[in-house]
């Protein structure tokens, strides 16, 4: 009988090639397919026995060399392109087999894709998978959404190939229909928010406490080792140290301050709006790197106006309120990201398991952190915990931090260091926290010209009043 193969892949690229050589290192056997010849046979080569490993241009070829049902993951851009090669695999597949999008497609996408591919029988997962080229070779985390019963078939390959923390495998299945998309998209919004705090840190430390490049790397080396210890503090402090290859000095100082985007961050932020739940400190990442796009006009403006001269702190005590400060806002970050997904869960039907999530998120994704671990058990105390800041064991935490963020935020403000993502956490966490807040203001001023009508604290009723009389 000819050789069947476990697990299909598609697109061989960076990604797809990491992610299929992976599969191979951990017992199964997989088959990969991409247009390019070029990929492919690098692919044969690099995994050397084609009896693991093979792959092939054609998808006939392909498909007909899997095992049912056959297990299929696409790992190519997203949008049309999942579409087309969707539809390139379908006459070619039977019924209950599966098909896994690998990539960051949009949710909705995903539930448009699922409810099309279930009509013709055949199973369609959206999975996330973070942890760039590096995880995809040696262990990513994944986010699979889709049919229940179908993922106990993709389980034994997921979890051998997934990051492991403490011997527990970063991935499991996290709910119906675009669950994974939806998870992944979120994970991205707090990516791009950690990654703005910690590029303001390291911009504040500068500029308040003139550490230079040496002691930035040792800074946030130093950082990774405490309770900090994530995969984000620990390149920005290795990218500290990197010499530039074309010139003198280290090579971030000559890096472009443009961020570019994909659009998970952005449709974090976009669907948050939608459903009414507040992630500032993930719409200020996005609005920076659109300001940082700006930088032709950035240079205009900077000309116009004047900047206060930066008055230096000690530099020590810098170093201490900005670990406190980085510490509380990664909290609210992650806060403000589950939260968004507690409520996604509801509205969209996810079922979603909030410790689950932050477990599988403690190694081999790009947000993996030590605090996971502290939010993880939170999240199992409480499984309802509408918000990370309403948990006992945070509230301790977020207390002695938090006057570090006031003071660096007030001492950034006066000197003229833009902290939006450090002070938008601030806000948000001064106003989450506020029982009373100045809104009964806007309330009336909407009833005012508007006849909006208003709730009132002392009695039950919608009320109008007659402002102008
Ligand atoms: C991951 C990352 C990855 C993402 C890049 C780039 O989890 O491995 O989130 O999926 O595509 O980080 O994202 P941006 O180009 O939007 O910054």
């Amino acid at each position: 009988m000819e050789k069947k193969y476990d697990f299909g892949l598609v697109g061989l690229g960076v990604m797809g090639r990491n992610f299929i050589l992976n599969v191979g290192d951990n017992g199964f056997s997989a088959f990969g397919n991409d247009l390019d010849i070029d990929k492919v046979n690098a692919l044969i080569e690099e995994g050397g026995d084609t009896e693991k490993i093979n792959a092939s241009t054609d998808a006939k070829v392909f498909v007909s060399a899997l095992s049912s049902p056959r297990k299929i993951m696409l790992l190519v851009p997203a949008g049309k392109v999942v579409d087309r090669v969707i539809e390139s695999l379908l006459p070619l597949l039977d019924a209950d087999d599966i098909i896994i999008d690998g990539g960051n497609s949009f949710f909705t996408d995903t539930d448009r894709r699922e409810a099309y591919l279930a009509e013709k029988g055949i199973h369609f997962f959206g999975a996330g998978v973070s942890g760039g080229a590096k995880g995809a070779r040696l262990g990513p985390s994944i986010m699979p959404g889709g049919n229940r019963e179908a993922y106990q078939h993709v389980k034994p390959i997921f979890e051998a190939v997934s990051a492991k923390y403490k011997g527990e495998p970063c991935v499991a299945y996290l709910g119906p229909k675009s669950a994974g998309n939806y998870v992944k998209m979120v994970h991205n919004g707090i990516e791009y928010g950690l990654m703005q705090l910690t590029s303001e840190l390291y911009d504040l430390l500068k500029k308040g406490g003139n550490f230079n490049n040496d002691e930035l790397h040792q800074t946030y080396a130093e950082w990774n080792e405490g309770r900090l210890q994530s995969f984000l503090v620990e390149i920005t402090s290795e990218i500290l140290e990197q010499d530039d290859d074309l010139g003198e000095g280290r090579l971030v100082d000559k890096i472009l301050d443009k961020a570019k985007q994909k659009g998970t961050g952005k449709w974090t932020s976009q669907n948050a709006m939608d459903l009414g739940i507040p992630v500032p400190s993930i719409d200020i990442a996005v609005s920076m790197r659109e300001i940082s796009a700006l930088k032709e006009e950035r240079i205009q403006a900077d000309r116009l106006y004047e900047r206060p001269q930066v008055a230096k702190m000690d530099k020590e005590q810098l170093k201490d309120l900005a670990e406190k400060a980085l510490y509380f806002s990664f909290i609210v970050t992650y806060g403000q990201g589950l939260h968004q997904l507690a409520d996604a869960s509801k509205e969209y039907g996810y079922e979603l398991d909030i410790a689950e999530i932050a477990k599988i998120w403690r190694a081999g994704c790009i947000i993996r952190a030590g605090l996971l671990a502290d939010i993880t058990e939170a999240f199992k105390a409480q499984p309802d915990l509408p918000n990370l800041l309403l948990s006992p064991t945070f509230v301790t935490k977020v207390q002695a931090a938090v006057d570090a963020a006031r003071e660096l935020v007030a001492y950034a403000a006066k000197n003229g260091i833009p902290v939006p993502g450090l002070s938008n956490s601030l806000t948000y966490f001064d106003a989450y926290t506020s029982a009373r807040l100045p809104l009964n203001m806007i309330q009336a001023q909407r009833d005012y010209f508007g006849s909006h009508t208003y709730e009132r604290i002392d009695r039950e009723g919608v009320f109008h009043t007659d402002w102008e009389e």
